[in-house]
């Protein structure tokens, strides 16, 4: 039994309650973290499908939860910190997260369930796809990676690169066989790829794909692998197992839209035979459907056989080539009520989700810049490439016109998201940054999503309080370092020496300083 802090309400709800919490929801702007008292989950309780699984990393999602949300892990000394509440049903104390991860860098090691069922997410295990031969766990968030606003609190959300996964295959309370269920998650929808399969749901309980129906989530993203929306994507599907629905049919259904919101509120229910698409815009607004109906007309769906494993970021069978952002999510017992999540969306939109800022320098996208070390050994240095090579070197006024462009960078938006940064050449065009087996090269562009993923690095700032870093797109525990004047991507500790932990702070941070050739 979790401890009382951490439990669920107990009281059910009545009718006339349930209308005073969505009218308290509707009138009360939640202008602090005090003046919300109902949040989603109470609402959902309220409408006699409680909530089984409660994850987010920005709130409480019970008006009287006062636990924990989520765990970081600091890399410097893989010392952990779980991160609460500012108080009763409010938002995340990211303050705490900040001061703990202040001089290194932290990832996400689990997302707490909040109904007091222990239904937390963690590292995800190796599965059918990508199983152990493949490198085995998929890797954690790193924790900065999805600054956001609630109202003006800071908070940060999941950032999911490729390769990034969460899961539990051992769970209380969630849906199995053709039980009815309902979810939704708050995502970034300008954060995706076509990847497989950037989910939040029902799963399977051994990472495998055991067939069609044996899974029910919120899919998000571009894949036209299964089935599609109107436009180019991204859209809000369902994943069933062998098929991202986003209708009746296993491929095209011009009712479900191309969804583009930054902050997206994201549904899927379903029921015997029947299943539902919903989403708005999680800022303002109400919610729209953009399916309610029969099952997939392929078999294996009617009956469905969920098995009521939840995934965050990963397809059923672990396949983890998608990208996303989460913010916060649930699933729920019973099939939610169009009007339920009506009030469960006012809510979200009265949380006052907002852009956040990671800090440092504005990379601002076609401008050039020169990239200053901060060490004390090398702040004559820059970082620059000679060829393929990418090192430090120093550069100076009377240096030569070779030296000076080999050390300017013109900033793109990332290759694999347009939120990130490339860094191409400035006398080598179509040449980018990119790493490869952690070392630092300048490539030219081939095309693939692997150069893409490798050539790009989200900023923040710098971890010693100078300038700017850069994360690794696709390895989130990675900085851009130099070390011994070579360039890397590295973590605060770890088997390379590039990872030393000594000078960690000051190698991966950085003055962005006008370019030595403009
Ligand atoms: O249904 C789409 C994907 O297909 C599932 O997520 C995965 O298990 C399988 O590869």
């Amino acid at each position: 039994m979790p401890p009382a802090a951490l439990r669920r309400p107990t009281a059910l709800l009545t009718a006339a309650s349930a209308a005073m919490l969505v009218a308290g929801t509707l009138s009360g702007a939640a202008t602090s973290q005090a003046a919300t008292t109902t949040q989603p989950c109470d609402l959902y309780a309220a409408g006699g499908t409680p909530c089984v699984a409660a994850h987010s990393t920005t709130r409480a999602l019970y008006g009287n939860y006062t636990g924990a949300l989520y765990q970081v892990r600091r890399l410097s000394d893989n010392a952990t910190r779980d991160i609460g509440v500012l108080g009763a049903g409010g938002y995340a104390n990211a303050a705490a997260q900040d001061s703990f991860c202040a001089g290194t860098s932290c990832v996400i090691t689990i997302v707490y369930d909040q109904t007091g069922r222990n239904n937390r997410l963690t590292q995800a295990p190796p599965g059918g796809f990508n199983g152990p031969a493949a490198g085995g766990y998929d890797k954690l968030a790193n924790a900065t990676m999805a600054p956001v606003t609630l109202n003006g609190n800071r908070a940060y959300g999941v950032f999911v690169s490729p390769g990034t996964g969460y899961r539990n295959n051992s769970t209380n309370g969630i849906a199995t066989g053709d039980q009815p269920e309902g979810m939704y998650a708050i995502l970034d929808g300008t954060h995706y790829n076509d990847g497989c399969c950037f989910d939040y749901g029902n799963a399977e309980t051994n990472s495998r794909d055991n067939g069609n129906g044996t899974m029910e989530t919120i899919y998000f993203g571009n894949s036209r692998g299964w089935g599609s929306g109107a436009g180019n994507g991204p859209w809000v599907m369902a994943d069933q197992e062998n098929g991202l629905f986003s209708g009746v049919n296993p491929g095209y259904n011009a009712g479900d839209p191309t969804v583009t919101h930054r902050f997206l509120t994201a549904i899927v229910k379903g029921e015997p035979n029947h299943w539902a698409i919903r989403a708005g815009n999680a800022q303002s607004g109400g919610l729209s459907t953009y399916y309610n109906g029969a099952r997939p007309n392929a078999a294996g769906y009617n009956p469905m056989k969920k098995e009521g494993a939840i995934i965050l970021g990963i397809g059923g069978d672990n396949s983890n080539s998608s990208a996303g952002t989460f913010y916060e999510g649930v699933m729920t017992s019973g099939y939610p009520s169009d009007a339920t999540e009506s009030a469960v969306q006012a809510n979200i939109v009265a949380a006052g989700y907002a852009q956040g800022s990671g800090g440092g320098a504005a990379l601002n996208t076609g401008s050039t810049v020169s990239l200053r070390a901060t060490t004390a050994c090398c702040t004559d240095r820059y970082l620059s490439h000679s060829g393929a090579a990418v090192a430090t070197a120093v550069v100076t006024a009377a240096g030569s016109a070779a030296e000076k462009a080999n050390a300017s960078w013109t900033v793109r938006p990332g290759l694999a998201n347009g939120a990130c940064r490339s860094f191409e050449s400035k006398n080598t065009p179509g040449s980018y940054l990119r790493h490869q087996n952690f070392q630092l090269y300048l490539h030219p562009d081939d095309g693939s999503a692997l150069f893409a993923n490798d050539a790009t690095f989200c900023s923040q700032a710098g971890v010693n309080g100078q300038g700017n870093s850069l994360v690794s797109y696709n390895f989130a525990d990675r900085y851009v370092r130099h070390y011994a004047g070579t360039g890397y991507i590295a973590s605060d500790g770890g088997s390379n020496s590039f990872d030393a932990t000594a000078l960690w702070p000051d190698d991966v941070s950085w003055v962005v300083t006008a370019p030595w050739t403009p």
